[in-house]
């Protein structure tokens, strides 16, 4: 309404627009806020999209205000445009074929190496939180040089996670799993 101009109109609106935009604001920077405490892999996407969402904001307040439509037009940018960047972070995380690309993955091939190949699914999935020592410890990861687990807690925690170790159960295949095993079971001799 903003938009097309219709001023009775806007003032009826964004009274009654005003409280649930107030909440989901709220939502966005609650949310936010858990995400940089919970997650450790947030990078330099994370960092614009809290810019564009910070910058949503007064945008939108300033331009109900005034009236501006072309600020309105902004701040509605920059939150679709904070979404969309959510929306390819979400996807990036849990893409691991392009962080394994270089190792070789077949069993069947002659220089395979199972250690490598865990280390490269590791890297990819795990270090965010356990480093790629094993002993970052974010999240509340617990430190995977000190861990005693058999060979069977290890693939249970990693299919069915643990606290904030989300599980995994499906994501990875047989030969993967033994590769992460090993590769998990390689901290605690380095
Ligand atoms: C989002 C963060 C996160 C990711 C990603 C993650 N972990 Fe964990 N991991 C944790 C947390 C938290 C714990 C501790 C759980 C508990 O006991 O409370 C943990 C515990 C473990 C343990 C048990 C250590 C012990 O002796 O108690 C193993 C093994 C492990 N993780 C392996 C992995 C592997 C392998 C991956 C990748 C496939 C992985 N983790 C990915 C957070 C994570």
């Amino acid at each position: 309404m903003l938009l097309i101009g219709s001023t009775g109109g806007l003032v009826k609106f964004s009274k009654f627009i005003r409280i649930p935009e107030m909440v989901i604001s709220l939502l966005f920077l609650v949310t936010g806020g858990f995400m940089v405490m919970h997650v450790a892999n947030f990078g330099f996407l994370f960092v614009v999209k809290l810019v564009f969402v910070l910058a949503a904001i007064p945008t939108a307040i300033i331009a109900f205000r005034k009236e501006k439509k072309l600020l309105g037009l902004i701040s509605l940018l920059l939150l679709f445009g904070a979404y969309g960047l959510a929306e390819i972070h979400k996807s990036q995380f849990g893409n691991r074929k392009a962080f394994t690309e270089e190792v070789i993955t077949s069993p069947d091939a002659s220089n395979y190496d199972l250690s490598l190949h865990g280390k490269a699914l590791f890297n990819a999935q795990c270090a965010v939180c356990h480093g790629t020592d094993g002993s970052a410890g974010l999240s509340g990861a617990k430190n995977l040089k000190k861990s005693q687990m058999t060979n069977e807690q290890i693939l249970d925690i990693i299919n069915h996670g643990k606290n904030t170790m989300p599980p995994m159960e499906g994501k990875y295949d047989e030969q993967e799993l033994k590769a992460l095993v090993k590769y998990v079971k390689e901290f605690r001799i380095q």
